[in-house]
């Protein structure tokens, strides 16, 4: 559903701000910063390490309050309120539940009545979307129209995930391919578009998201592709069928006890020799002012393992659970974005490999 002009234009509002305090109001919180810390150090202190210390530096900070503010509240903008997207789609309730009740009849999309997804999924607003991904019917389509947003200076919304695929296909011709936590099939759509004869199948715990998932995969004609709703850490399907496990932006959603039981599941589905390569948000060095920018980014945008994700060895992880040649290696999600003079405000996007 495109949305009304008024909306349009103040979706449009959020956009340009986002673009704003990424491309003026971060590097001008990095200068500060790095102002602070050089002033610490000329005070005999010792420089920060670790996201804490760089905290405390800017505790009393008035830019980073302003940076903080600005970010959580145009998160909320972009869905509540008048104009935001969630009262949006509620005023077209009816007319998008009778579409989304079209995949009632679609062959590539398998729901679950009884399904109960995990605690930790339905006891916080992930990003800041009122009642989660799963909380309401037309949660998919609000997602679906909020993610054109998300990454504020990618205007090309396509750009970074067909920039994934291609880094996949790069190493692995996939054959048989599982997707876990597809969302409404944006990570998912690539695959079907590019590589054919592939048997694809991708899993998620959001039926609304599911939804919108297949009925896209329907208008895109894709065949070879199947919707799941199942939880990536017990999927139920078959062990060692699939060549390649894949994900794009699911490890930081998860507790780290369920990302175990995610790594241990992608191991039990590959056949001997198979990739698992999962895209997500990695901060690559021990840089304390990256580090807490991430963090606290997880913190304003209702994210909370985005920390504990970071703080893991997930190469000891990927290891224990039997993977071998266990590689990760930042992404450059646009052209130009991992370039030494690269300032505005970026996603660490990282790419996890390893092979069973
Ligand atoms: C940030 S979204 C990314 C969606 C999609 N991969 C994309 O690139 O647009 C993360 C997705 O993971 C799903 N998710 C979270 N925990 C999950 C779990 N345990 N099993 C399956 N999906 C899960 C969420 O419902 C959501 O759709």
């Amino acid at each position: 559903m495109k949305p009304q002009r008024k909306v349009e234009a103040y979706q449009q509002f959020v956009l340009d701000c986002k673009i704003y305090w990424s491309t003026q109001v971060y590097p001008e919180l990095q200068s500060h910063y790095s102002h602070l810390a050089d002033q610490a150090q000329r005070s005999g202190n010792k420089a920060p390490t670790q996201a804490r210390e760089a905290q405390a530096l800017l505790a009393d900070s008035t830019l980073y309050q302003f940076y903080a503010w600005y970010e959580r509240h145009l998160q909320r903008m972009k869905y509540s309120g008048r104009m935001g997207l969630v009262p949006h789609f509620d005023s077209e309730r009816d007319t998008l539940e009778a579409r989304l009740a079209e995949a009632d009849s679609l062959d590539n999309l398998q729901l679950d009545p009884a399904f109960q997804p995990p605690r930790y999924y339905t006891s916080f607003d992930v990003h800041q979307h009122p009642k989660g991904l799963a909380g309401d019917s037309l949660a998919g389509l609000v997602y679906e129209q909020a993610s054109r947003s998300t990454t504020p200076l990618l205007r090309r919304d396509r750009d970074l995930h067909h920039r994934f695929t291609a880094e996949l296909l790069a190493r692995v011709r996939p054959k048989r391919m599982v997707d876990l936590g597809c969302g409404f099939g944006k990570s998912t759509r690539p695959f079907y578009q590019e590589v054919s004869g592939i048997e694809l199948t991708a899993v998620d715990l959001s039926e609304p998201c599911l939804r919108v998932a297949a009925l896209n995969a329907r208008d895109d004609q894709a065949s070879g592709v199947r919707f799941l709703q199942r939880d990536a850490a017990d999927t139920g399907l078959e062990a060692g069928r699939f060549d390649t496990v894949t994900s794009t932006m699911l490890l930081h959603e998860l507790p780290p006890p369920h990302l175990e039981r995610v790594v241990a599941e992608s191991f039990r589905l590959l056949e001997p020799g198979g990739t698992v390569i999962h895209l997500d948000f990695l901060v690559p060095d021990p840089d304390p002012f990256k580090r807490f920018i991430h963090y606290s980014h997880g913190r304003r945008n209702n994210e909370p393992f985005m920390e504990p994700l970071n703080e893991l060895d997930l190469v000891a992880l990927h290891k224990q659970a039997g993977f071998t040649e266990v590689e990760i290696l930042p992404f450059e999600e646009a052209e130009g974005t991992l370039a030494p003079g690269y300032r505005a405000w970026r996603f660490p996007w990282a790419v996890v490999i390893a092979r069973k």
